[in-house]
């Protein structure tokens, strides 16, 4: 199993999960990141880090969330490494508010 970056994520980017994790698997893109499954050991750490509850155990995702699960395995072999916290997107606070976003993922 591993645990997976959701829509809630997109145009927010926080990266409060980035500091926790002992692992170092998080990697990111313009707008989103996502977790390396092959590299999270399931520490469950990032979870309660996430101001806007963004990430799930694999097994926990909910039904209308499930297509993040392959998208984080594809984009994490793209994406590099982010390993410390920094600013979250300019309109972060705005786009938390949003529940249907990932039109807005960019690659
Ligand atoms: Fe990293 Fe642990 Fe989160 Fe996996 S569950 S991404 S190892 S902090
Ligand atoms: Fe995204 Fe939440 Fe981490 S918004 S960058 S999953 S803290």
């Amino acid at each position: 199993m591993a645990y997976v970056v959701t829509e809630n994520c997109i145009k927010c980017k926080y990266t409060d999960c980035v500091d926790v994790c002992p692992v170092d698997c998080f990697r990111e893109g313009p707008n989103f990141l996502v977790i390396d499954p092959d590299e999270c050991i399931d520490c469950t750490l990032c979870v309660a880090e996430c101001p806007v509850e963004a990430i799930y155990a694999e097994d926990d995702v909910p039904d209308s969330q499930t297509e993040f699960i392959a998208l984080n395995a594809e984009l994490s072999k793209e994406w590099r490494p982010i390993i410390e916290k920094k600013d979250p997107l300019a309109d972060a606070d705005e786009w938390a508010g949003v529940t249907e976003k990932r039109d807005q993922l960019l690659r």
